[in-house]
């Protein structure tokens, strides 16, 4: 049974794993070992990870991959993924390929609005509510001055300040509702800075507005937030050719692809258990990229969520048509992300990713981030509405079993060639993987 424990923060790190150790391990000395074999060499580089959160004991390691051959707007990029899943990058770079002999990808950013909130109550009538905001919302532009200063030498800033009355969902409830351009950074340090400000200087105002009666002026502010529902910090990323070039699957005619894909998208559109799984294909492209870029997974997550939910019910973040002789294929979602602040300039790994994507402004990134998703659902319906997924799904994941059965490289390199025209299952790996094993002879077959 696990004790609870005060001023756990406190210790140093070595206290903490070993009161760990003590609590929670059957064999301690195998723990440590484990904790300590991923504590990095470099003394400086791991004080920079103990550093990015509290109680850090040890680095949790993702694969790092490379997805090469991405053409979008006619130039070439190498996207960085970071993700645990065996297929992911695989299908990717399979993507990429397809649809590099087909003029490559399209993409541009429709918008770029970051949204904040202050929300408040306040129990008097509205319009004296609105006479105080027109007559106070410069100066509360004015108290953010020092925050959005340099912002502002570049381009951005508060956009607009809005009153909003959110009386007919809660008694009492309004909104102070600001619209940021951040540029490059994501912004959340930024925009709830602002936010806290405003909404100081807001209840402060309200104490001196003559026009309340003193049960008005005492406005309770209930939080000051960004939101990560961005639907106006959208890009959208595109395919097209000739139903006629949709033809590298074998077993399946260009016209038929090409049909039974538009089916697909109707089937996750009529369906919220189908496109949630559609859209997590998806997202499997999108948080690699936004992962290896630093990027706020959690916060890309939320929103685009929110927003596949946009016409009232739970829908595909793509979408596919055929018009004539053409098959479309598409991708529209909101995307808050940076390339500068956060983790950008701290974590080396997501420095590199930035470098390998040749720096790119936040806009160039959303565009990337939005073809890896586009990508990751085309090889994903493509390999359902042909062939399965789990071929190309347990072909990766073969290695997986194999170090789980703790198979040499030869055996890896003789298993790999034994399931080439073979389907491969957790069950007959195993068996396999016994039998030679069992035929207590070290050579292995050719
Ligand atoms: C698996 O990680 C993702 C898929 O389930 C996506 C989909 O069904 O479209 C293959």
């Amino acid at each position: 049974m696990t004790l609870p424990v005060n001023g756990f923060s406190k210790l140093s790190k070595e206290e903490k794993i070993t009161w760990l150790a003590d609590q929670h391990f059957l064999n301690k000395e195998e723990g440590i070992k484990t904790i300590k074999q991923y504590w990095n060499t470099n003394e400086q580089l791991q004080v920079l990870h103990d550093e990015f959160i509290e109680n850090t004991i040890t680095n949790f390691y993702l694969p790092l991959g490379i997805a090469p051959n991405f053409l979008i707007n006619g130039q070439y990029h190498t996207i960085p993924m970071a993700i645990e899943e065996s297929s992911v990058v695989a299908a990717a770079g399979k993507a990429a390929k397809y649809w590099q002999k087909r003029g490559g990808f399209k993409a541009n950013v429709l918008g770029t609005e970051k949204i904040g909130q202050v929300h408040f109550m306040y129990s008097g009538a509205f319009a004296k509510l609105n006479d105080f905001f027109n007559s106070i919302q410069p100066k509360l532009f004015k108290a953010t001055n020092s925050i959005t200063e340099n912002m502002q030498k570049r381009g951005g800033g508060i956009t607009s300040i809005e009153l909003r009355d959110k009386t007919n969902k809660l008694d009492n409830y309004y909104q102070l509702h600001c619209s940021f351009e951040t540029l490059d950074a994501m912004g959340a340090n930024f925009i709830n800075s602002c936010l806290e400000t405003i909404a100081k200087t807001f209840k402060k105002e309200a104490q001196n507005f003559d026009g309340f009666t003193s049960e008005e002026k005492d406005i309770q502010i209930v939080m000051s937030i960004l939101s990560n529902y961005v639907p106006n910090c959208t890009v959208r990323a595109e395919v097209s050719c000739k139903i006629e070039d949709l033809n590298e699957d074998k077993d399946m005619p260009p016209k038929q692809f090409a049909e039974k894909f538009v089916r697909a998208f109707a089937i996750a559109n009529a369906d919220p258990h189908r496109a949630v799984t559609h859209n997590k294909g998806i997202m499997n492209g999108i948080d690699a990229v936004v992962l290896a870029t630093g990027n706020d997974f959690r916060a890309v997550e939320a929103g685009v969520h929110a927003y596949a939910s946009k016409n009232g019910s739970y829908q595909s973040l793509t979408n596919a048509r055929v018009d004539g002789d053409t098959f479309y294929f598409w991708i529209e979602i909101p995307l808050a992300l940076g390339t500068v602040g956060g983790l950008t300039n701290l974590h080396p790994l997501v420095k590199l990713s930035l470098e390998i994507l040749e720096n790119p402004s936040a806009k160039e990134l959303m565009k990337i981030v939005a073809v890896a998703g586009l990508a990751q659902n085309f090889a994903a319906v493509r390999s359902l509405i042909t062939e399965g997924i789990q071929k190309g799904h347990m072909k990766m994941h073969l290695l997986n079993i194999l170090n789980q059965l703790g198979a040499s490289e030869e055996e890896k390199k003789y298993f790999i060639k034994f399931y080439k025209d073979k389907t491969i299952t957790h069950s007959n790996v195993i068996n396999e993987f016994n039998s030679l094993r069992s035929k207590n002879d070290s050579s292995i077959p050719k």
